[in-house]
């Protein structure tokens, strides 16, 4: 199969990547990150969570931040919503698109969302019903796709049985996410030619987390798989706060080098991301996860 020649990016920092952080981060801080990423030409970005705040402290403020952030025509700002609860307080700050997100484990699924797969999906139908209603379009999450923190392996067609749900039930596009970044090129190519059996390929995302250092190879294999949407992070900030060890989704700076070199149209510029990711690094008071970003600062 031949590479794709666009790919779409779904920036994921400010959610993904700071929902992670201990210290507090400003309302201000965010939103200049917020419109960094859309300044450097981001088309989709992530922008927080209606989640409960007793469960990830980090996220309390989305609705302020999507108060202030200049919202460029053309950008997508998307929220996760748990439930419906979370879905109403998201159309109440402006949200035109939310991400439901299940597990492909039972276990990941109890410890991250307190309820069973089949429990989270049933919590999703209000959810569809009511975006439908306002002309919301939904995304939808399935972590741990290639390896859980509590049970290990997770099995392809496990993965392909609740993306298919969430396809059916009305995600316009289902986001697969190595949570703890375990898999491998050759797994993630097995990943998606198992659910690609239930969910056409150009509905499939892929959302990789760097912690054993494949999430390049891993972008790569899906390539080659067909898989055009990716997760990325500013920085490579993240990790998820129900998976020990997840630290660091993929660093934006460096897919977007990546995928430059391969000739594949993002629209993104890469300087104008480095300098997004400096400030927000600078604002967290540590070096930046991109290795794009550090080999520029050392010439
Ligand atoms: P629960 O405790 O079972 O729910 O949590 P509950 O209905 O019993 O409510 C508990 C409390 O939360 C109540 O407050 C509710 O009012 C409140 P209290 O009476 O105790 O004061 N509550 C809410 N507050 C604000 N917004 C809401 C909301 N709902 C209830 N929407 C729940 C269930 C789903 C709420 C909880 O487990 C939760 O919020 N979990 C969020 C976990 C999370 O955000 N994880 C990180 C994102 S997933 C991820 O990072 C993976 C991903 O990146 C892909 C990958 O890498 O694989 C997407
Ligand atoms: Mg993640």
């Amino acid at each position: 199969m031949s590479l794709p020649s666009q790919v779409r990016l779904i920036e994921v920092g400010p959610r993904d990547g700071l929902q992670n952080e201990a210290q507090p981060i400003s309302v201000a801080d965010k939103v200049q990150l917020v419109d960094a990423l859309s300044a450097a030409g981001l088309g989709y970005i992530e922008v927080g969570s209606f989640v409960s705040p007793k469960w990830v402290p980090q996220m309390a403020g989305s609705a302020d931040v999507f108060a202030q952030i200049q919202r460029k025509p053309g950008v997508t700002y998307g929220a996760l919503a748990p439930n419906l609860r979370g879905f109403e307080e998201a159309i109440a700050a402006g949200v035109k698109e939310v991400a439901v997100f299940a597990a492909a484990s039972e276990a990941f699924s109890q410890r991250n969302i307190n309820c069973s797969i089949s429990e989270s999906l049933a919590r999703f139908a209000p959810i569809m019903d009511a975006a439908k209603q306002h002309g919301v379009t939904v995304r939808g999450y399935v972590s741990c796709v290639l390896g859980c923190p509590y049970e290990g392996t997770v099995a392809p067609e496990q993965v392909a049985m609740v993306a298919r749900e969430l396809y059916a039930m009305g995600c316009y596009e289902v986001s697969l996410g190595d949570t703890i970044g375990t898999g491998t090129a050759g797994a993630t190519r097995r990943l998606f030619e198992v659910v690609s059996a239930q969910v056409p390929r150009d509905k499939l995302a892929g959302h990789f987390h760097d912690t054993y250092g494949q999430a390049m190879a891993n972008i790569y294999a899906s390539l080659l798989e067909g898989i055009s949407v990716f997760d990325s992070s500013i920085a490579g900030l993240g990790g998820c706060p129900y998976a020990k060890g997840a630290s660091g989704n993929v660093a934006t700076e460096d897919v977007v080098y990546l995928l430059n070199g391969l000739g594949i149209e993002t629209g993104i510029d890469l300087d104008a991301l480095i300098a997004a990711g400096r400030q927000i690094s600078a604002v967290l008071g540590r070096p930046s996860g991109s290795r794009v970003a550090k080999a520029r600062s050392a010439q």
